[in-house]
């Protein structure tokens, strides 16, 4: 099989890695990729949310399978280009990635299919705004419609604060606070059928304690030993396959990976929003401990074919990711500082390094190419084992001005004992 990867990140790095050791995969390509994946693929320089030089670019390789990355692929309407062409695309059309592009459009899905979620409301004008904050009441919760890279959600009790996000963004939607522990849940979807991957938890904020600004993750973890018994099967049944019936009732049958934010309230389980594509960085952690062979499992999703009872296996034990964000990410990431230390990262025993904004200089030296830059993978018998894999490896890196948490997975290993 010859696989296409597009995008350029840690989940990219993580996805290609887990492609590389299926062996049926013959061929292995990215676009862009980086330089992590170019030591196990072949990258290839083009802007992956172009319909037109993707699908130029996979039927010149003639690959079997398109795997999609990043959201604004899927929005750009490549996955309705490949397939226009007839070549496999893991990933949603445009309209049915609207999912993830659209919270208003969501939340309409969410209605129809009868998904519990937070309620909300749809505001355009300022008087709107005002009157849902007075009906939610702190902590308020205003998020941008559109596309924000996991940036245009502000949670706050700072009322002012509440309305000048909803001002900044125009069209808003404001909804009540869930209150209680997030997991994260992939299931990998056909159109019709859909397959769940592990849970896994992915901590948004940029520094320990849940302090400072929402950032696309800074680090995840699975298995999650304090997760309910059966919340997987209810997820599924209450909220993966009810969504993939009514995009399919829409003719706009869901083929690619759906990613359930998860809220578990008191009151039960809540979606907090749903993505269109793999978590990053909670891909890194879950395909860690995939066995099951990723081609094979992502080409059936494109083709058609995946077995509703297919139970996939998973490597017993835990994965830890650290992300290693550049210097002021994520407001404004220094780019360009030279990484060391990468050598001795990989000699520590159950750890690997990810790489997730980076870049070849001039010279050849790698260097700081994102906000976040590196996602260091840590694994063992137990979730602590995993965390201090992860924190030496960590640990032998160099980046100047770099930051990361030193929080991740704590909690979760101090009671899986
Ligand atoms: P999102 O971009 O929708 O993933 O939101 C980013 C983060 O904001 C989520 O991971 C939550 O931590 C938080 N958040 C979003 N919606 C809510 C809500 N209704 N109640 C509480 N927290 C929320
Ligand atoms: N880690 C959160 C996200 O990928 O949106």
């Amino acid at each position: 099989m010859r696989v296409l990867v597009l995008g350029s990140g840690g989940r990219e790095h993580a996805l290609a890695r887990a492609l590389h050791r299926d062996p049926v995969v013959t061929a292995l390509h990215c676009a862009p990729g980086n330089p992590g994946t170019a030591e196990i693929a072949a990258n290839h320089q083009l802007d992956p949310t172009d319909p037109t030089a993707v699908t130029e670019l996979a039927g010149r390789l003639g690959v079997d399978l398109v795997v999609v990355g990043p959201e604004a692929v899927l929005v750009a309407g490549v996955g309705d280009a490949l397939r226009l062409a007839g070549i496999p695309c893991f990933g949603p059309d445009r309209e049915a990635a609207r999912i993830e592009g659209s919270k208003a459009f969501a939340k309409e899905v969410m209605a129809a299919a009868g998904v519990p979620t937070a309620e909300a409301r749809v505001c355009e004008s300022t008087a709107q705004v005002e009157a849902a904050l007075d009906a939610f009441g702190p902590p308020y919760v205003v998020k941008d419609d559109g596309l924000a890279a996991g940036k245009g959600v502000v949670v706050t009790t700072d009322r002012a604060a509440a309305a000048e996000h909803a001002a900044a963004c125009g069209r808003v939607v404001i909804e009540e606070f869930l209150d209680g522990p997030e997991v994260s849940l992939f299931a990998l979807c056909d159109g019709q059928h859909a397959v769940p991957l592990l849970p896994a938890q992915d901590f948004k904020r940029a520094f320990d304690g849940d302090a400072g600004p929402n950032t696309g993750g800074m680090g995840a973890y699975t298995p999650l030993p304090w997760a309910p018994p059966g919340l997987v099967d209810e997820v599924m049944a209450t909220v993966v396959q009810p969504t993939v019936d009514e995009l399919r009732r829409r003719q706009t049958p869901y083929v690619g990976v759906l990613y359930a934010g998860l809220a578990l309230t008191s009151r039960g389980v809540r979606v907090i929003e749903f993505n269109a594509r793999f978590g990053d960085p909670e891909t890194q952690v879950v395909l860690d401990r995939l066995a099951t062979p990723l081609g094979t499992l992502l080409q059936s999703c494109a083709i058609g074919g995946l077995d509703p009872a297919l139970r996939l296996d998973w490597l017993p034990g835990a994965a830890v990711t650290v992300v290693v964000a550049a210097e002021n990410y994520p407001a404004s990431p220094v780019k360009g500082d030279e990484i060391t230390g990468l050598d001795g990262a990989a000699e520590v025993e159950g750890a690997y390094v990810l790489h997730a904004g980076t870049a070849r200089d001039a010279e050849g030296r790698l260097v700081a190419g994102g906000g976040r830059v590196l996602s260091v993978v840590g694994t063992g018998p137990a979730l602590a084992d995993a965390r201090t894999a992860a924190y030496e490896a960590v640990a032998r890196l160099g980046l100047r001005g770099s930051h990361h948490r030193t929080d991740i997975a704590r909690e979760a290993a101090q009671n899986d004992r």
